[in-house]
């Protein structure tokens, strides 16, 4: 029974030597949503996305995936899922249509059956144009779409999806956010590991944050960035005296009690309406002779979720973040 969740796992356990990769882990997962697993490096999230793909074992814990048991019944589970793993899988000499023939003959679908699946899903991931060339040749967007069409060539109930978009310009990101939305249009349920809020946000209807092998916040994108007060309009000035005028400034325009960092020389606060609040905070500090050293906008990020949750910082640079 698997009760219109795709995903359940209780208090999952695997040790690698003394380091716990996971320690408790929980997760549940709704049919036909995409869930977002969202941690900075080395919390987990791999080791999670094997186990429920039934590549690695538990130690302890149990886990269903589409109502079967990934312990006692893997093989069952592997027919009904699919993976892309972190780092793609596709074979760089072949063509794009070679590399999903391939794989449709790996999962035994006969010559033919695989040559039409392959030109069902160039055309499915916007690939057709460039089908026949070499996979050595194409961009690291088109890369991660044909290894998302190469996990669907059995169009399975549920894909596992490992970071498929870390490292991508923000262009070719898009393109893959947008093959996920159209791949769960079509009833696939997907759990995705990320290291962006941004991108967790996109995608998913829930998100779970994992820190060290374990859950630590279970909620919809909005409940976490409200958790941390969603956009914010930001304002470094030149010298402290410049501070107060600055913090009046921003207080007219913010939804929320402006903080300020007084050693960063910084005050910041939560927008909601952010391009016109950020022009009319640059025109007032101007029109009021305020030296300003820099101004912009802020979105929360992963770094900001982790911080309220845990009191400590991620390594994840706020850069790769803003920039997506
Ligand atoms: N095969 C292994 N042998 C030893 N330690 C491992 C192994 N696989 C993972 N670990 C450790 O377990 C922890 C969790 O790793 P995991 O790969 O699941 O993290 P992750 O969340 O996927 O990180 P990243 O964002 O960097 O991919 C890390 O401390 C990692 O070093
Ligand atoms: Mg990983």
């Amino acid at each position: 029974m698997n009760d219109g969740y795709a995903v359940r796992a209780e208090a999952l356990e695997k040790r690698y030597g003394e380091k716990r990769a996971l320690d408790g882990f929980d997760l549940v997962v709704r049919e036909g949503t995409v869930h977002g697993l969202l941690g900075p490096n080395g919390a987990g999230k791999t080791t999670a996305v094997r186990i429920l793909s039934t590549l690695i074992r538990l130690d302890g814990g149990r886990a269903e995936v589409a109502g079967l048991d990934v312990t006692r019944q893997a093989r069952e589970v592997r027919a009904r899922i699919g993976l892309t793993g972190q780092y793609a899988a596709v074979d760089e000499v072949l063509t794009g249509r070679q590399n999903l023939e391939m794989f449709g003959r790996l999962f035994h679908l006969g010559g033919r059956r695989a040559r039409a699946r392959a030109v069902e899903l160039l055309e499915q991931f916007d690939l057709t144009d460039a089908a026949d060339r070499g996979v050595g040749k194409y961009s690291g967007g088109m890369r991660r779409r044909l290894d998302l069409a190469a996990s669907m060539i059995l169009a399975p109930a549920v894909l596992f999806l490992d970071e498929p978009t870390t490292g991508l310009d923000p262009r070719s990101r898009g393109e893959v956010w947008e093959s996920v939305r159209a791949l769960v249009a079509g009833g696939t349920t997907v759990l995705l590991t990320t290291q962006y809020l941004e991108e967790a946000d996109k995608l998913a209807s829930r998100i779970t944050v994992i820190d060290q092998g374990r859950a630590i916040a279970d909620d919809t994108p909005d409940g976490l960035k409200n958790l941390v007060g969603g956009d914010r309009v930001e304002v470094v000035v030149a010298e402290r005296a410049e501070l107060p005028r600055a913090v009046k400034v921003v207080a007219r325009v913010s939804d929320g009690e402006p903080e300020t960092d007084e050693d960063a020389l910084r005050v910041h606060a939560p927008v909601t309406d952010r391009v016109n609040a950020l022009t009319e905070v640059a025109r007032t500090l101007r029109d009021e002779g305020v030296r300003v050293e820099d101004i912009g906008l802020r979105r929360p990020s992963l770094d900001d979720v982790f911080l309220r949750l845990t009191g400590h910082r991620t390594d994840v640079p706020q850069s790769k973040e803003a920039s997506a």
